[in-house]
């Protein structure tokens, strides 16, 4: 039926409109009958993964499509990343309990268990307070890597950043101090309180799939790192646990593999590898733009992502997995937007592969940020002007160029651009207020869904929220009830909706014929 309106609708349009406007009215009409079609997928989540770009607001999001098309020797504004190809879109609100502007940790124990937190603390709920041990104890709550595990699901963690950090710190550890990466951050601390690093051997070792960095925080003072060639003061004095890891494996008679290189990650076989452990870089993964693709180097977070998918995929209960593109935000830190881009372009990369490889019928991907960052784009360059360059069409009152990206704070004061290339990595976009490292913003956030149950985003929701849609869909923690009674059917009220919007359209369209 639909689609036979359309095509009424269609036809009337080309046979009144100008060839020139053809094109935009054609556009238009695709998108619509997309959307017309679209009706609600209530299926059971069996797999859920949840892409998380650190800092990557919307300012970001666009700057990225129009890089990633202009890549492409196109014009970029009407590039798209593959998220932006998801039906559904929500908003979230990123404040902590105690903070307006958040960090990473706090949000993370947001999206990942649940419950809003204070800023700087993972896994607890906001009795909690900063770097107080104490105050932790009592007031651990479980992510939904945690709920997904005890239904039977294998579960993984990659990320860009050291696994020890904010984002996939919330997924498995208790702290109340995101610092508390490893032993060497325990000074003064309470001995009821462990570290991170520790927490994820120690008390997470059922975890299935771990990639990232951070390396430093495992290996015991006695090793040399074998990328440094040097132990780092960030070595652990108690025992290494690496080694504890695969002691672990061992005994527990499963197919494990620990890798630190591509050489050992392009090893593994996914349909016979169970558990994997990838600290790939002492600290931080590289840069995208910097990255070793060599057997000594490093994987992408696409192929980390596609190694993950792979291996937890064979499970018949489903998987979790959390993807993070850590270091959009480092980019963005450094007030060095080129680098914010191309990490973002990766992470859009990782998406594109997960959408390949799984199906919309039984999997969940949810594509969504932490916060966001004081990062602009603004002016009025000329479509298709480079999205790193300086505006085409005018300069500043001050007489000097200024580039579309800009900062609202940051390490770089304004400066005369003439003859300066703003497009290399290392350029530093200028802030308007001076500080050591650019802030991240407090407007909300993107939430893009696709597969079951991915409506539930639609709205601006607190990030908490975004949880409880994931078990719920899934089926994990306080959410069993729904896979035990069959899906309710929604056909009718969509197909409702879909008449009246026609309808509304179709009047707008008669109207604007007159
Ligand atoms: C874009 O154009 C440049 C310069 O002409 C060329 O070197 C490059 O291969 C092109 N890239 C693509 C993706 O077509
Ligand atoms: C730490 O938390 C405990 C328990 O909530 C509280 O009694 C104590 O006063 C806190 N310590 C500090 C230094 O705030
Ligand atoms: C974590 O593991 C350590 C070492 O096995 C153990 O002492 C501790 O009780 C565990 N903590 C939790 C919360 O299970
Ligand atoms: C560490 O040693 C290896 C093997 O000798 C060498 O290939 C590598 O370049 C060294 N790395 C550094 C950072 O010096
Ligand atoms: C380091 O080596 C010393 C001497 O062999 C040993 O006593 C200590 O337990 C080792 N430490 C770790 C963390 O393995
Ligand atoms: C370990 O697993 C292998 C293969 O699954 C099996 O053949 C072997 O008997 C197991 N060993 C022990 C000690 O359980
Ligand atoms: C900026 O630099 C260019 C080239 O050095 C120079 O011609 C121009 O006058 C400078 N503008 C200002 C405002 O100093
Ligand atoms: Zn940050």
């Amino acid at each position: 039926m639909n689609n036979l309106k359309i095509l009424f609708l269609g036809l009337c349009l080309i046979a009144t409109t100008k060839p020139d406007a053809e094109f935009w009215n054609s556009m238009a009409q695709e998108n619509l009958k997309r959307v017309l079609q679209k009706q609600w997928n209530t299926n059971i989540a069996k797999n859920v993964i949840l892409f998380l770009g650190d800092g990557m607001g919307i300012s970001t999001v666009t700057a990225a499509r129009i890089y990633k098309g202009q890549q492409q020797n196109k014009t970029g504004e009407e590039a798209k990343l593959a998220f932006e190809e998801f039906p559904e879109i929500g908003l979230v609100k990123t404040y902590s309990v105690d903070e307006q502007v958040p960090d990473s940790a706090g949000t993370a124990t947001a999206f990942l268990c649940g419950v809003k937190a204070q800023s700087g603390v993972l896994g607890l709920d906001d009795t909690a307070t900063y770097k107080n041990c104490s105050s932790s104890i009592g007031a651990e709550v479980d992510s939904i890597l945690r709920m997904s595990k005890q239904k039977g699901k294998s579960v993984g963690v990659v990320t860009t950043a050291r696994l020890t950090h904010a984002t996939p710190g919330a997924a498995y550890s208790h702290s109340a101090s995101r610092g508390w990466e490893g032993l060497s951050n325990m000074e003064g601390v309470e001995s009821q309180c462990t570290d991170i690093a520790y927490q994820l051997v120690m008390n997470n070792s059922d975890i299935d799939v771990l990639m990232g960095g951070g390396r430093r925080f495992f290996l015991s003072m006695n090793k040399t790192d074998p990328e440094l060639n040097r132990t780092s003061s960030y070595q652990r004095w108690d025992l290494d646990l690496v080694d504890e890891w695969l002691r672990r494996k061992q005994e527990e008679n499963v197919s494990h593999s620990y890798v630190w290189n591509n050489e050992g990650f392009n090893a593994i076989n996914p349909q016979t590898t169970d558990y994997v452990l990838g600290l790939f870089e002492s600290s931080h993964m590289q840069y995208e733009y910097q990255r070793d693709t060599g057997p000594k180097g490093e994987p992408s977070l696409a192929e980390m992502t596609q190694k993950a998918i792979e291996i937890l995929g064979r499970n018949d209960k489903g998987f979790f997995l959390l993807v993070e593109g850590g270091r959009i935000d480092h980019g963005h830190h450094a007030s060095q937007a080129a680098v914010a881009l191309s990490e973002t372009v990766m992470f859009d990369k990782a998406v594109q592969v997960a959408k390949e490889i799984t199906n919309d019928d039984d999997t969940l991907l949810v594509v969504t940020a932490d916060h966001s960052h004081a990062f602009m784009m603004a002016g009025y360059p000329s479509r298709g002007n480079d999205i790193l360059g300086v505006v085409d069409t005018e300069i500043g009152e001050d007489d000097m160029p200024y580039t579309t990206l800009t900062y609202g704070n940051g390490p770089q004061q304004r400066r005369n651009l003439t003859g300066i290339d703003t497009t290399a990595f290392t350029f530093r976009q200028s802030g308007v207020v001076p500080l050591g490292s650019e802030t991240h913003a407090g407007e909300d956030v993107p939430v893009y869904a696709s597969g079951p149950m991915s409506h539930l985003f639609v709205g601006t929701h607190e990030q908490n929220y975004i949880t409880h849609v994931l078990a719920y869909a899934s089926c994990v923690g306080p959410y069993p009830g729904r896979c035990a009674v069959p899906p309710v059917s929604t056909i009718g009220s969509a197909t409702s909706g879909s008449v009246i919007s026609f309808l509304l359209l179709s009047i707008s369209f008669f109207l604007c014929w007159l």
